[in-house]
């Protein structure tokens, strides 16, 4: 058997450095060929580069290429646009853990090459849907997800081989940092309070949506789209089957209901280098445990609905899913924007969730049936978004810093 070679774009955040911890726990059975980021911060690309000897190192900013020549003579350093997918064809598979709608381009690109898509970057899911699923239909594409909820999916539809006999798909959610702060509580929210999540550390943006509840919203759409009618491959379940239970402890990390009324839970501590680990084996699984649930302090578990009256981002997210074509980019276009102004400073933490509805309150319509709608989308939805904020702003609705 050969070595799978490795390429992972978003190498110096959160799933980057995860996956080279998961690549260093099973030292020889990954091959990692090229590593990808922003550009921004070279210094750890260059010493997971030296560390793996990769070949290829791809940076979104060309002004960053002289320095990694510079530090790595024997690397092939690539600069602009299109250079982090460019990397899909120097392996077989390509873990993006690239944040937001920036990484689109590499998820496309790997499918379109026929290779295995180890997908983190939800971002690309949710906005161009329909276009991933054409990509995804190349012959050899393959798409693991490593998103934990849609991993834990992704295992518990192996119990079964008739797709016709599940019945509901099950994601938890931990409730994030606020789940018990009343709406005068929220309304006082820092940046700080914000990005301290109670489970997992994972990078900003996806912290804050945890804490809004827009990142359940988010893989929603997700399973909608791994999952849904018309996935390839997938049990078809519709939209209105796919719920959200809030669970704190952030166990169980997500359940299939089955037609006699059985329930398959996959349970694991929260250790996103379990799913990384998960997408790099598949079909076997890593040899080597992330964590392992010690039955005797795990008191309880427990559960409650989510609430959409103090969290409404995620009824937002059920209803850009509901509406389809391009709703779903806009309200992560939105997001992404609300929640940079959240990180700045400029709005307030209850504002994330009120500019989003107002930008879904002017969507178009349009459908998303190329690349070029969705980037149409991405752009149209970033600019309403940008106006409301700056509204918002001169209305003065700023964020606090703790
Ligand atoms: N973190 C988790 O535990 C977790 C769990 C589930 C799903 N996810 C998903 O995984 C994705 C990554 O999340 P994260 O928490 O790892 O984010 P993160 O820590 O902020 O890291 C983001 C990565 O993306 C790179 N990047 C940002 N903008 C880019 C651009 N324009 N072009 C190329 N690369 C760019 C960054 O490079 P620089 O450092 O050079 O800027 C960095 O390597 C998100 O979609 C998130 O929803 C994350």
């Amino acid at each position: 058997m050969t070595t799978p070679r490795v390429a992972l774009a978003g190498a110096t955040g959160s799933i980057g450095t995860q996956t080279l911890d998961v690549c260093r726990a099973e030292a020889g059975r990954y091959d990692l060929v090229a590593l990808g980021a922003s550009g921004r911060n070279i210094e750890p690309l260059i010493d997971a580069a030296r560390e793996f000897g990769v070949k290829v190192v791809a940076v979104a900013d060309t002004a960053a290429v002289a320095a990694l020549e510079a530090a790595l003579p024997a690397c092939d350093i690539r600069g602009g646009r299109d250079a982090l997918a460019s990397l899909a064809t120097e392996a077989d598979v390509v873990v993006n853990g690239v944040v937001g709608f920036a990484g689109l381009d590499v998820t496309l690109a790997t499918l379109r090459a026929g290779r295995r898509l180890a997908l983190a970057n939800k971002e690309s899911l949710i906005a161009a849907g329909p276009v991933v699923r054409q990509a995804w239909r190349t012959p050899g594409a393959e798409l693991v997800p490593v998103d934990s909820e849609h991993c834990a999916l992704h295992q518990c539809l192996r119990a079964n081989d008739n797709p016709s006999r599940v019945s509901r798909l099950v994601l938890t959610a931990s409730g994030g940092p606020f789940r018990t702060h009343s709406a005068a509580q929220l309304a006082e929210v820092g940046i700080d309070e914000a990005l301290a999540h109670p489970t997992w550390s994972m990078g900003p943006k996806i912290t804050v949506d945890s804490s809004t509840l827009m990142n359940k919203g988010l893989e929603v759409i997700e399973a909608h789209e791994l999952f849904g009618p018309g996935a390839p491959g997938g049990p078809g379940v519709p939209l209105d089957a796919v719920e959200v239970v809030v669970h704190p402890q952030s166990v169980i990390h997500s359940m299939v209901e089955y037609t006699d009324g059985s329930t398959i839970a996959q349970l694991s501590m929260p250790d996103m280098r379990l799913p990384i680990g998960y997408a790099l084996a598949w079909p076997d699984r890593s040899a080597v445990a992330s964590g392992r649930i010690d039955w005797s302090q795990l008191a309880r578990l427990d559960f409650e609905p989510p609430d959409t009256t103090r969290f409404p981002c995620l009824a937002l997210a059920y209803d850009a899913a509901r509406t389809g074509g391009t709703a779903p980019a806009w309200l992560s276009a939105a997001n992404e924007v609300a929640v940079e102004a959240f990180l700045a400073g400029r709005i307030s933490w209850a504002r994330i969730a009120d500019v989003v509805a107002e930008v879904l309150d002017a969507h178009d319509g349009a459908s998303a049936d190329s690349v070029g709608d969705v980037y149409n989308a991405d752009a149209q939805a970033r600019r309403i978004a940008t106006e409301v904020v700056d509204r918002s702003v001169g209305a003065g609705s700023s964020g606090r810093a703790s």
